[in-house]
This record gives C-alpha cells, sequence and structure tokens, in this order.
C-alpha cells in the first residue's frame, strides 16, 4: 500500500514527527502546501500532522476540503500542541476542528515550545491569550499550564505516539495484505 504524510509545521515539531513516522513506514512525506492533489489517487494510506494554534489544527481546512477523494482510503490525522494530550483535550480539538464529521483516525501529540522563538505575530497573540487567561477567575489546568509555558521552554518528544501510529498503518496494511 502506498503512504503519504503531509503536515502543517511552524517551528518544526510536527514536520520532525511526520518525517519519523515516514521514514518507519516507507511513506512520501512533504509539506501540505507543496502536495499537487491530482496525484492523490495513487495513496492508500493518508496521513496529515498539523500543529495547534488556538486550538486550531493549521492546515486540516486545506486538507479535510479534499474530503471527497480520499473518503474511501485510510485517513490519519494528528495533531501536534503544547498541552499534555488528555481525553478532554482531545475531545475539544475533535469539536474545535469539526472532526466529528469525517470517518478518520485521529491523535493527539505533544510537541515544543519556546516563546523566545515565536515570530512576533504568534508573540503577540501569546501575549493576548495570556492576559485574557490571567483575568480569568477559573482558570483550568490548561490554562495554567499556559501561564508557565512563557518562562519554561520545552521540548517533548512523544515516542509513545509515533510508535502508536507507527503500529496501526502497519496494521492496516497487514489486514489489507489478508484481503
Ligand atoms: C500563537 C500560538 C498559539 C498556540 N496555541 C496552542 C493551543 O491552543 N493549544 C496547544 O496545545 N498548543 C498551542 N500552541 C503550541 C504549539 O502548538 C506547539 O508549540 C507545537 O509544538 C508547535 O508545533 P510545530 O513545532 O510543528 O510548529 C500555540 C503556539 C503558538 C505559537
Amino acid at each position: 500500500m502506498k503512504k503519504l504524510i503531509l503536515y502543517k509545521s511552524g517551528y518544526g515539531s510536527t514536520k520532525q514527527y511526520a518525517e519519523d513516522i515516514g521514514k518507519a513506514v516507507g511513506a512520501d512525506v512533504m509539506p501540505l502546501k507543496k502536495f499537487k492533489w491530482k496525484a492523490l489517487d495513487q495513496y492508500d494510506i493518508i496521513v496529515f500532522g498539523g500543529w495547534v494554534m488556538g486550538g486550531n489544527i493549521q492546515g486540516v481546512n486545506d486538507f479535510l476540503v479534499h474530503w471527497e477523494e480520499m473518503k474511501d482510503r485510510n485517513v490519519i490525522i494528528f495533531a501536534v500542541g503544547m498541552g499534555y494530550p488528555t481525553p478532554e483535550g482531545r475531545n475539544t480539538l475533535i469539536n474545535q476542528n469539526v472532526l466529528d464529521l469525517y470517518h478518520i483516525r485521529f491523535y493527539q501529540f505533544q510537541g515544543s515550545f519556546d516563546f523566545k522563538k515565536l515570530n512576533l505575530v504568534h508573540k503577540a497573540l501569546m501575549k493576548t491569550s495570556i492576559a485574557r487567561i490571567a483575568r480569568k477567575p477559573d482558570a483550568t489546568e490548561g490554562d495554567k499550564q499556559l501561564l508557565s509555558v512563557l518562562e519554561n521552554p520545552f521540548e517533548v518528544y512523544d515516542q509513545a505516539k509515533v510508535d502508536r501510529v507507527i503500529e496501526v498503518i502497519e496494521k492496516i496494511e497487514a489486514e489489507d495484505n489478508k484481503a
């Protein structure tokens, strides 16, 4: 089965995950914006990874606009954010990005964050979010985490999730070979 991994990454974590999964399963890997959609026909397993900004999975709409062309294939989406993956966080991503409209597999990965490395627009957006959260009387755990990351850059590599996605892709292929 031919495999394709498309990604949209701001600062490199999502790209790294896409490349590592791609290498392990022998997929073609490329940034979403470079992909020529007329080539989609040759792929049986299609993966999209996007980084999360303000709860929105970057690039996911541009990817899912092509749903009609891929709905009879195996489609996997993964989102890379700063939040520690939790069932609540996963549900929020599904709801906010309306992923329940599609028949896909969805994974939530944790990535890296360093405020000092952000571009000016992203720094300004982060500061606005922080100011909003700081005014909230009932800050959630996610809010508190967001406040703390400004001073504490972190780098996470979610090996377990990488392994899981690889395992799932291999399982899909094994099932297909049996059929
Ligand atoms: C402006 C901005 C907004 C962000 N919003 C979120 C968010 O809503 N939820 C989240 O989990 N992470 C958020 N992040 C963190 C990024 O998703 C995280 O750093 C991710 O690893 C970036 O992936 P990349 O290295 O592929 O760009 C935000 C980062 C920036 C710069």
